[in-house]
């Protein structure tokens, strides 16, 4: 009870983060209709894109995606533009607005909206307030990817909140594996793609060799208490420190803390499907990757050192983007929005939503 409690107060803070003298925010949510095709194996690890048909299954359906949208109370140069923020695995929204020490310095999405630029982080689906389908084997990247698709289209076509008027551009901001669905959804969509640029944080195609992985337990396992009704499906991770820096001095014990209390759920069918992310996409608009020096999971071994060698090697799979850059965040974690120095990632995500938006 007392941890339900302490989750519902941390969730209903989040709301009042980046709420400012110059932003405002509201928690909103988005119906949209999937029709895509899945792998009937959720561990099928191209997610349906490399099988035959006997070996795929539709799932056609409508589900709430939960969002906290943010914009500037002043008209701005960024008006016309918005972020959709995507977080990681066993994340939500609040990733990109945790309420820690006083609620400064890590909200992105106070970062961004105190320079001119709207943004929606919503949660994915299966996760935090979005619809959780009872059977985890829908939460796969096609559903998943085709949710924040259509998340998009809606922030072109209609108003997100009464008075705002559709957006011209939607910029799509991911982490991790967040980013591995932006990445799913380029490939699937190529030039025709909804999004009008890519920022993609936290993940790299090439295999990461000698990197510890991460081990996933059944949710209802993990905390009874919250999870005790879901199927085995829906997974999480009890040890979040390789999220870090290994040096323990670069981030907040407070952050950890509230990683704890806040930490969600994941499927086995997103986290088996992340060799995605080495197949090739015709998406032709700009592309940035940004790594934090100090992760755990892909800068081992001094693997982010090079950063002409690692264009290279990350370009290979995106050969008609408009622009393809690598930049490595020196002294920052995998949740890089997460360590002290955060406001380095943060001042560079948004010069390159600038760009992205023709600024
Ligand atoms: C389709 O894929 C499944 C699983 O990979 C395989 O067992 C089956 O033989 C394939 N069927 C055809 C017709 O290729
Ligand atoms: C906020 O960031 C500044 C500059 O990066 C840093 O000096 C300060 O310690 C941080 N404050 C907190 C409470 O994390
Ligand atoms: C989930 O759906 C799949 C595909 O329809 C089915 O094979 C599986 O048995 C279902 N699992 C549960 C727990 O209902
Ligand atoms: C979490 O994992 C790290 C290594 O990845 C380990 O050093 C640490 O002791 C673990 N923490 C707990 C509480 O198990
Ligand atoms: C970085 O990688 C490039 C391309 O692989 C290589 O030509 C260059 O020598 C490397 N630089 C260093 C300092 O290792």
């Amino acid at each position: 009870m007392l941890f339900c409690t302490l989750w519902v107060l941390f969730y209903i803070l989040g709301f009042y983060t980046v709420s400012g003298a110059s932003c405002g925010c509201s928690s909103l949510v988005i119906p949209v209709h999937v029709d895509v095709l899945v792998p009937k194996d959720p561990t099928e690890e191209f997610a349906g894109l490399k099988s035959n048909a006997s070996s795929l299954r539709r799932v056609d359906d409508t589900y709430d995606i939960f969002g906290v949208f943010c914009r500037p109370d002043t008209v701005s140069l960024g008006a016309s533009v918005v972020q959709l923020l995507v977080h990681g695995f066993t994340y939500t929204n609040q990733y990109w607005s945790p309420p820690v020490e006083e609620f400064r310095n890590y909200s992105y999405a106070a970062f961004s909206c105190e320079r001119g630029f709207p943004s929606l982080a919503v949660d994915w689906l299966g996760v935090g307030l979005s619809t959780r389908p009872k059977n985890s084997s829908d939460v796969q990247f096609p559903t998943a990817s085709a949710a924040l698709s259509q998340v998009a289209l809606h922030l072109k076509t209609a108003p997100i909140v009464p008075g705002v008027p559709p957006f011209k551009k939607v910029i799509g901001i991911g982490h991790s594996a967040g980013s591995n669905l932006l990445n799913f959804n380029a490939i699937v969509d190529g030039p025709r793609s909804i999004f009008d640029g890519l920022i993609l944080t936290g993940s790299l195609s090439s295999p990461p060799g000698t990197a510890p992985s991460l081990s996933v337990t059944p949710a209802r396992d993990d905390t009874p208490l919250r999870w005790g009704n879901l199927d085995p499906g829906y997974v999480t991770l009890s040890n979040r420190s390789l999220f870090y820096p290994a040096d323990t001095t670069a981030f907040s014990p407070r952050m950890i803390e509230f990683d704890g209390f806040t930490k969600d759920v994941g499927t086995v069918g997103i986290a088996s499907q992340t060799p995605i992310i080495t197949l090739t996409t015709q998406y032709t608009g700009p592309v940035v990757k940004i790594v934090g020096s100090e992760d755990q999971l892909f800068c081992a071994v001094d693997r982010c050192v090079n950063i002409t060698a690692m264009t290279a090697s990350e370009r290979v799979g995106w050969p008609a983007a408009r622009s393809f850059e690598v930049v490595v965040e020196q002294g920052n974690g995998h949740d890089m929005n997460l360590d002290f120095a955060a406001q380095g990632p943060f001042n560079t995500f948004v010069s390159f939503v600038n760009q992205f938006s023709g600024f």
